[in-house]
């Protein structure tokens, strides 16, 4: 049976920042407090649709891997933020591309969309379905966000990345991945007002109220992550100190390192990029995975974990075996359009509304 070696990496991050001191500008809120209790210390804010982040991470991927557009077989978009939702978004980044010969699809498993993404196009590939994918987590967060509640706007960014997957017959890519969902509590991490539920003639689209029990989720984060990975390690045959990399989902720093401790983790085998970012949902794992790759942190046959965990509430943990290459074959000179707007000023506009 062939393997899907990823072969091909690329992320999209909007120029625009954000900063602890500038939503403090409009907030209850201070740099002491979302330091401390999230580790995040800024994020960035898009200027342009999540498709176009997509689209602009794709292009890399596929540069980098060395393939043009006509390679393309299946785009799977993960996401919980699409522009629309017919059509898909995965058509609009497939045009975008040019990439006439790919099938479309749309994934949303909240923030672990972007694994539950790499898992369907591996199976796919194994199975002889399609001969090569491209796979996204992708978010646009803040044209959704309540930037009035401090509970929750001061976690989150946008931001998008790809990876770029073909057959390999050596044992490479994903080797292992468990997944679940703790179903019985999903009404913990709820975003009400976004779907054909709250049709209602005295509510506008977008009138949304993010229904976060924090601590509820943090625990719950904890437990999914360690699940899955105690669940993939013994699947794999392998234990913690076999593992070279840990890429977990960064949602709270307070949530990785807890999880660190429940696994036994040494900090140093630990990635973690949540300063820059905050949590991208679907966007984050594959986002720190890129950049681990770019610093330098995976080698050739590195082991890498991967543990998320997002709305549903949905768990996941993916044991990748990294293939013979961490360089790109080619690049391509393309980035996300310059913003004439900072990431405040995109804010301010959107608080207007
Ligand atoms: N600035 C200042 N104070 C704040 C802020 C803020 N932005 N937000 C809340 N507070 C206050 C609260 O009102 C509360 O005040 P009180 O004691 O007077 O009542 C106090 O800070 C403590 O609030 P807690 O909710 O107890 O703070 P906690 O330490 O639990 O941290 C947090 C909150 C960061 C949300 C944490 O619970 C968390 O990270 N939870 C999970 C993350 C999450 O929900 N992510 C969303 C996506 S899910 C995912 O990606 C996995």
């Amino acid at each position: 049976m062939n393997y899907a070696n990823i072969t091909g990496w690329g992320k999209a991050l909007p120029p625009a920042v954000l900063t602890n001191d500038d939503l403090a500008t409009f907030l209850d809120t201070d740099d002491q407090w979302i330091t401390s209790r999230t580790g995040m210390k800024e994020r960035r804010i898009s200027n342009v649709s999540v498709s176009e982040l997509a689209y602009v991470a794709c292009a890399k991927a596929l540069a980098c891997a060395g393939k043009t557009a006509d390679d393309v077989d299946l785009i799977v978009f993960g996401s919980c933020t699409f522009d629309e939702l017919c059509p898909n978004a995965a058509s609009n980044v497939q045009r975008l591309l040019g990439a006439t010969n790919a099938a479309c699809m749309d994934l949303n498993t909240a923030c672990t969309s972007g694994m539950y993404s790499l898992t369907a196009a591996t199976a796919m590939i194994r199975s002889g379905v399609v001969n090569s994918a491209l796979i996204i987590g992708a978010e646009v967060i803040s044209p959704l966000m309540d930037w009035t509640n401090r509970d929750v706007a001061v976690l989150f960014g946008d931001g998008a990345a790809a990876l770029y997957l073909e057959p390999d017959e050596n044992e490479t890519g994903v080797i292992t991945e468990s997944l679940g969902c703790f179903g019985e509590s999903r009404e913990i991490l709820s975003i009400e007002g976004w779907g054909a539920k709250y049709r209602d003639p005295k509510r506008t689209l977008c009138d949304i109220n993010w229904d976060f029990h924090g601590q509820d989720i943090f625990k719950r984060a904890v437990e999914g992550m360690t699940k899955g990975c105690l669940s993939t390690l013994e699947k794999s045959g392998l234990t913690n100190e076999d593992i070279d990399l840990v890429v977990p989902h960064q949602a709270n720093l307070r949530i990785i390192k807890t999880l660190g401790k429940r696994l036994n983790l040494d900090s140093d085998k630990v990635f973690i990029n949540i300063h820059k970012y905050g949590n991208m949902s679907a966007a984050t794992a594959l986002v720190a995975l890129v950049e681990a790759i770019e610093e330098g942190r995976v080698k050739p046959g590195s082991k890498v974990l991967i543990p998320a965990f997002g709305g549903g509430l949905t768990w996941s943990s993916h044991l990748i075996l990294w293939g013979d290459r961490c360089t790109g074959l080619s690049e391509i000179d393309i980035e996300v359009p310059a913003s004439d707007k900072t990431g405040l000023e995109i804010i301010q506009q959107l608080l207007k509304h």
